[in-house]
């Protein structure tokens, strides 16, 4: 048994489960009026209410006890100074201080501000130029559409962001997003596009990607089928990397490279130059918004009591049902169609950071780590696989995330769409047995006290959506410290990475197909039509 399962803060929680299969939510409710303010707490803008939890003060006060053995605090520190967090390959994280200001930071760090300021001037004025048609493309048209073309960290912070900003901050120029490297995405793309109008933004931290480059290499191909000109390629097309010799090498003009340091991870990095879709797309007041929102979020997480800290509390709360409770699962519902994608960018964060069986040390842990993150929008996901939330056999913790004002004037839809979140927890929570006279009795019975968190913002402004990403960033952090792992590396990709070349070697009949399973080898066939 790892020192971390053996100790007594662990096992004190081991025994507030078996104590907690007691607990009725409903009960809990009834009995104490006042339990839905006890659990509840605002910040930057969020209001978390944590009161449909299977918790209690003496839970809470353990869970916070395992806090205190596990060194989160020390461990925030360590983040909040820049040390090594990410030893494997010796770098800190600091995707936080993309957001800072001065003043906000510990020793040396304050060094990097004006590295970081000349970097947020230079996406300023770049989309600025953009947008009010000063930079043009090579033909001289203005810019109508850009297309950014990256995947994972490189692709899903830009787009959430963008599709939950577009209607409120649309600063004229529409924004594209292509990852994968099944050629529909890009195909889909540019069939409505002019290649006069467009410019690509290739968004690769190693700028090594093979989707991101066979992507940029294949509409480096479509803008020269147009404008028959090499020298066009240098007018459309800008690149964001912390490699920014491998993006000029590739073609890109010098002044159109926007770097980030590797100390970014990349499911962390929509902070850095990453964000210029957001910049370009949105106006650039938008994107320092969405920065500040974070780092309201980031002064809460650092400066908190444990009791109060919301990341820390959704932290535990999430731990307390992986590792006591068995839940391998949580689902994220944001209810407002804006927030669409947010499950998926939670998908990269959580489960890229957390999704490891190997302790900071190099040891095998000997207990569960980050569950499996799905989710999709309500009210759609009502009439999905909600179902299984209310009466499939695994308990599913989730978070709601919803907004008071839609921000549109069909104030009925809104109505009825909150209605519907609240509804929600609140059948969660209490589930349905009805008279054992009704012939569908057990059919219709739904066993109730299933867990959820509800968040609210007034408004989803860049301000709040960074407020919230921030939340979920700094929750993945303090889990990784319980759980003792690197949230910042992930080893566990690589290896498909040199397979899919393997396989593609003997695709093209180069490669040594002795090494391939049979499995492989027939499909192989299949897909050449020799089988
Ligand atoms: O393959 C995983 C990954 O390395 C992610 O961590 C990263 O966000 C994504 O690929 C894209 O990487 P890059 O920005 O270097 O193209």
């Amino acid at each position: 048994m790892s020192e971390l399962t053996q100790s007594a803060a662990w096992q004190r929680l081991q025994q507030q489960q078996q104590r907690m299969q007691a607990f009725s939510l409903a009960d809990a409710f009834a009995a104490d009026h006042g339990r839905a303010d006890q659990y509840a707490l605002s910040a930057a803008g969020i209001y978390l209410d944590f009161s449909k939890n299977h918790i209690d003060p003496t839970v809470l006060d353990a869970l916070l006890e395992l806090a205190s053995h596990c060194g989160v605090k020390h461990g925030i520190e360590r983040l909040y100074n820049g040390d090594i967090v990410n030893p494997s390959e010796e770098r800190p994280a600091l995707h936080w201080l993309l957001r800072a200001q001065a003043g906000d930071t510990a020793g040396e760090l304050d060094k990097l501000l004006p590295e970081i300021g000349e970097i947020k001037q230079h996406l300023d004025d770049v989309s600025q130029q953009v947008i009010t048609g000063r930079l043009r493309g090579y033909t001289g048209k203005p810019f109508t559409d850009v297309v950014n073309i990256g995947i994972g960290g490189s692709d899903l912070g830009p787009a959430m962001a963008y599709q939950a900003l577009r209607n409120e901050q649309l600063a004229g120029i529409r924004c594209h997003f292509v990852a994968n490297m099944c050629a529909h995405d890009l195909l889909e793309t540019l069939q409505d596009l002019d290649p006069h109008t467009t410019l690509f933004i290739v968004a690769s931290k190693s700028f090594t990607t093979l989707e991101t480059l066979q992507n940029a290499n294949t509409a480096k191909q479509w803008l020269l089928d147009s404008l028959q000109d090499e020298n066009a390629v240098a007018s459309h097309f800008f690149a964001v990397s912390s490699k920014p010799e491998l993006a000029r090498r590739w073609g890109i003009r010098e002044e159109f490279v926007f770097p980030f340091r590797d100390w970014v991870g990349g499911r962390y990095s929509v902070w850095s130059a990453i964000g210029l879709p957001l910049c370009i797309g949105l106006g650039y007041p938008a994107f320092e918004q969405f920065l500040a929102g974070a780092r309201a979020m980031d002064r809460h997480f650092f400066s908190s009591d444990f009791s109060v800290n919301m990341p820390v509390l959704l932290a535990l709360i999430g731990i307390w049902y992986s590792n006591f409770w068995h839940c391998d699962q949580h689902a994220i519902i944001p209810y407002d169609n804006r927030l669409r994608r947010f499950p998926a960018y939670l998908q990269q964060l959580m489960m890229e950071s957390n999704g490891k069986s190997c302790t900071i040390n190099g040891q095998r842990t000997d207990y569960t780590t980050c569950p499996a993150i799905w989710g999709e929008p309500g009210s759609n996901a009502q009439h999905s696989f909600f179902q299984l939330l209310h009466q499939g056999s695994p308990m599913i913790p989730v978070d709601f995330i919803a907004v008071c004002d839609g921000g549109h004037p069909h104030h009925e839809h809104q109505q009825w769409l909150l209605s519907n979140c609240l509804a929600q927890s609140r059948t969660l929570m209490l589930g349905q047995q009805l008279a054992g006279t009704d012939p569908l009795a057990a059919h219709k019975f739904m066993p109730g006290n299933r867990p959820s968190n509800t968040l609210l913002l007034q408004q989803l402004t860049p301000a709040t959506l960074g407020a919230l990403i921030a939340l979920y960033e700094h929750k993945t952090y303090v889990q990784s410290l319980i759980w003792n792992i690197n949230a910042f590396d992930q080893w566990g990709v690589e290896l498909g990475k040199t397979i899919s070349r393997q396989i593609k070697s003997v695709m093209e009949g180069t490669g040594d197909s002795r090494t391939m399973d049979s499995s492989t080898m027939a499909l192989l066939a299949r897909i050449r039509g020799t089988n």
